[in-house]
């Protein structure tokens, strides 16, 4: 199957890293604070989650690589930032963005599930 899903996930985790980053900066030098959560989850969703899910899909590749993960990984890819904008635009004051944030977050959740049930399902057999 696809052997650059990992390196896919890593390049997106440096992305994020780097937006994470320069967005502490300018908390930090503004002493504004308001996005402090977009800035931990762009760090944690993005930057860690993306940077772990790409080094374990490159060390099993042979055991995670198939459709599920291709889905996952899109699924992933589209709600992280729709979830994080939405979020920034909740706290800066737009309440009714507050059902897009909501959704965004559950879809993560439905790649977190299909994560769970690809390592589950191919790390077990891969083992036995
Ligand atoms: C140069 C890099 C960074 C700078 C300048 C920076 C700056 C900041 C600032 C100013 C805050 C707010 C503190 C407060 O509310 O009192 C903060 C919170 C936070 N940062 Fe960073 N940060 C950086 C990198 C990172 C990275 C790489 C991660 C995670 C991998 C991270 C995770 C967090 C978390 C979890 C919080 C707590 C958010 C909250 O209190 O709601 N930060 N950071
Ligand atoms: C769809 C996924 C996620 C949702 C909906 C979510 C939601 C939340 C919410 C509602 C809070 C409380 C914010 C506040 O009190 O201001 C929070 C805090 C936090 N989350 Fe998440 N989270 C998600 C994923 C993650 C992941 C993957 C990590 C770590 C890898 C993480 C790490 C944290 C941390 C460290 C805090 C505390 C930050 C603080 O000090 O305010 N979250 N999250």
């Amino acid at each position: 199957m696809d052997k650059g899903l990992g390196l896919r996930w890593i390049k997106m985790a440096a992305v994020y890293l780097t937006v994470g980053v320069a967005l502490g900066i300018h908390m930090g030098k503004s002493h504004d604070f308001v996005l402090a959560p977009v800035h931990a989850h762009i760090n944690l969703l993005g930057w860690a989650t993306m940077a772990l899910m790409g080094v374990l899909h490159h060390l099993f590749a042979a055991q995670l690589a198939n459709k599920l993960a291709q889905v996952q990984f899109w699924l992933h890819q589209v709600a992280t930032p729709v979830m994080l904008i939405a979020l920034a635009a909740m706290l800066m004051g737009n309440a009714a963005v507050e059902p897009v944030v909501g959704i965004a977050s559950l879809v993560v959740g439905v790649s977190v599930l299909l994560f769970l049930y690809n390592v589950l399902r191919n790390l077990r057999a891969a083992a036995g």
